[in-house]
Parts: structure tokens; sequence; C-alpha cells
């Protein structure tokens, strides 16, 4: 059984032990499925303020979605639409405060209103990307983006 306990005070705790417990469930396990169901459900779990956890894997050069916790989302996002796709094609993070106000924005439930998506690389090649929601307006901080960098770097090894 895991019995993570990510309760901190401040985001900089919370991201390190976040970090420390998504190392050890994916260490030593290569299948992506497994690391990213569990991935998700570990950031679900731990991080406040989010209606939907989760990822778009790149398949074919087309987002298709995976894993996640939340309501059902859209399935397949082409590179270059959407939050999503925007990260894909570009390969950076995407910290959107506002999504009704990004141009192309896909709204998968009516509830969202900031989003982080943190493109999950390795060798140059995108894997997938990590993608968060939130009802809250601008729930995501610098500090957020770069805990969720640092999940992102354990993620690319664990793909
Ligand atoms: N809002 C995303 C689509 C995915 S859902 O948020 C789960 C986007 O604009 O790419």
């Amino acid at each position: 059984m895991y019995d993570f306990k990510i309760a901190a005070a401040d985001k900089a705790t919370l991201y390190r032990d976040l970090a420390s417990a998504l190392e050890s469930l994916v260490t030593g396990e290569p299948d992506a499925v497994a690391n990213m169901a569990n991935a998700a459900a570990l950031i679900w779990e731990s991080l406040p303020d989010l209606n939907w956890a989760g990822f778009y894997r790149n398949v074919g050069g087309e987002l298709v979605v995976g894993p996640f916790q939340g309501r059902p989302a859209c399935i397949r996002i082409p590179f270059g639409t959407g939050v999503c796709g925007a990260a894909a094609a570009t390969l950076k993070v995407q910290r959107i405060d506002d999504v009704h106000a990004f141009d192309g924005h896909i709204a998968c439930d009516a509830a969202s209103n900031s989003e982080l998506v943190v493109p999950i690389v390795r060798d140059g090649v995108l894997l997938a990307v990590l993608d968060l929601d939130s009802p809250k307006t601008a729930r995501f901080t610098e500090e957020d983006e770069a805990g969720c960098l640092k999940l992102a770097e354990i993620l690319a090894r664990a793909l």
C-alpha cells in the first residue's frame, strides 16, 4: 500500500515531497501507462484546487488522452491546437492564468479557468504532456511551474 502524506505548508516543500514520492512510485517500473496512472493519482491527491490532472501522449504526432483524474476529456488534440497542443508544438511550458483569454483553448470542462501544461521530453523527443486544470483563475505560479518541471524530468525517465 502507498500512503503518501503530502500536505506541506509551502510550495517548495510540497513539490520536493511530491517529487520524492513520484520517484519512489516509478522507480523500477518500466510500464509507461502504470507510471502515468500513478503520477496522475498522486498529483490529484496532493495538489489543491485542481479539476483535472493527467496526460496527453504523443501518438504519431497527435496528442491522445492518457491516464488522468477528473472528468472525461477530449480524446485527440492536434499539435498546435489549444493549450496542450501549443506545449506539444513548442516544447515549452504553457502557464495560462485565464484560459478564456487563450486563443484556441479547448474547453473539456467548463469549470476550468487556469491551466498548466508541461512537456515531457526525452532526448529531444516529446513523449507526452502533463496537463493540470484548475477552477481558480491564476491558480498556477512560477513555483508550480518549477515544481512540475521537476516532475516532468522524473517522468521523462519513466515513460
Ligand atoms: N484545455 C486543454 C484540453 C485538455 S483538457 O483541459 C483536459 C487545451 O486547451 O489543450
